[in-house]
């Protein structure tokens, strides 16, 4: 079998996905647990990370659970401390973030607090966790980073200005950390999905939906196995020569 066919190989790669209690990242830890990775499920929310271990463990994949608050700096130095005291890590995984409701206010009637819960969660926290475990990987010459950006810091989604400010942030960063790891061989890209079929998204207006399907160069609902395979091949061996990118996965709503 040529490696196209077999996909990235991940066998025995141990990844960090943050936020996969629930949503894209526990779709993302499915695949990559499927891949025969080492998945660390880490949440903030110990009860929905402890569920997703057990429905993952349940389906015979290799995981374990460790409690973050991403926007914690003590929380993710503690965090990183724990999981690489039980072994390496080959890949971190940066889902994590406040996409749950948060849309609807017009950008001059978002409060000043919730703008910088935002920021602390989906920007900040990204580089926290992304700083934890660089020592690590410049120490082994290699590591992969994959960012949850979103295709709505492109297109500019109404009614979402401090949620789209954080992605184009997580977009920034991505570029930022790929310059200073690519000296050791460290790439870091992120995956921009569009509007995907989640918990989360429960909440935006049915509308919002109809408007990204009749838009859509790829006219339908986008769902969570939509993305996860893009995120293991920039895990994989074959995306060693990728970095700083931003690949967009929303069935052609914005053009990059
Ligand atoms: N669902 C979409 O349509 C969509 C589209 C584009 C991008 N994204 C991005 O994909 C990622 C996942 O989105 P989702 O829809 O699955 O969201 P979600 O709300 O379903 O899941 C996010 C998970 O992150 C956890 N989390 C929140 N704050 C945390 C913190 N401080 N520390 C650790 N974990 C924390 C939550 O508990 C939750 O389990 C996010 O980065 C989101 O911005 C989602």
């Amino acid at each position: 079998m040529t490696p196209d066919q077999t996909g990235p190989d991940l066998a025995g790669q141990r990844i960090v996905v943050t936020g996969a209690g629930r949503g894209l990242g526990l779709a993302i830890a499915r695949r990559l647990g499927q891949a025969k990775a080492t998945v660390v499920v880490a949440e903030v929310d110990a009860e929905r990370g402890k569920a997703a271990l057990d429905v993952l463990a349940g389906e015979g994949l290799d995981v374990s659970f460790t409690q973050v608050d991403v926007g914690d700096p003590v929380s993710v130095e503690e965090a990183a401390l724990n999981v690489l005291a039980n072994g390496k890590v080959d890949g971190v995984v940066n889902n994590a973030a406040l996409a749950d409701a948060v849309g609807g206010k017009l950008f001059w009637e978002i409060a000043v607090s919730e703008w910088d819960r935002l920021m602390t969660v989906n920007a900040r926290g990204l580089w926290l966790v992304s700083r934890a475990f660089a020592p690590h990987m410049l120490a082994r010459r290699r590591g992969r980073i994959v960012n949850l950006a979103s295709d709505a810091a492109l297109y500019g989604s109404p009614r979402l200005a401090h949620y789209i400010a954080s992605k184009g942030a997580v977009m920034a960063l991505t570029r930022a950390m790929a310059r200073d790891l690519g000296p050791s061989g460290v790439t870091v890209n992120a995956v921009a999905p569009g509007l995907t079929v989640t918990e989360s998204t429960s909440a935006v207006p049915a509308e919002r939906h109809e408007l990204y399907r009749q838009m859509r160069a790829l006219p339908r609902d986008q769902r969570p196995e939509d993305v996860v395979g893009i995120v293991a091949f920039l895990l994989g061996g074959e995306a060693g020569y990728l970095t700083g990118q931003t690949i967009v996965v929303d069935g052609g709503f914005v053009f990059n």
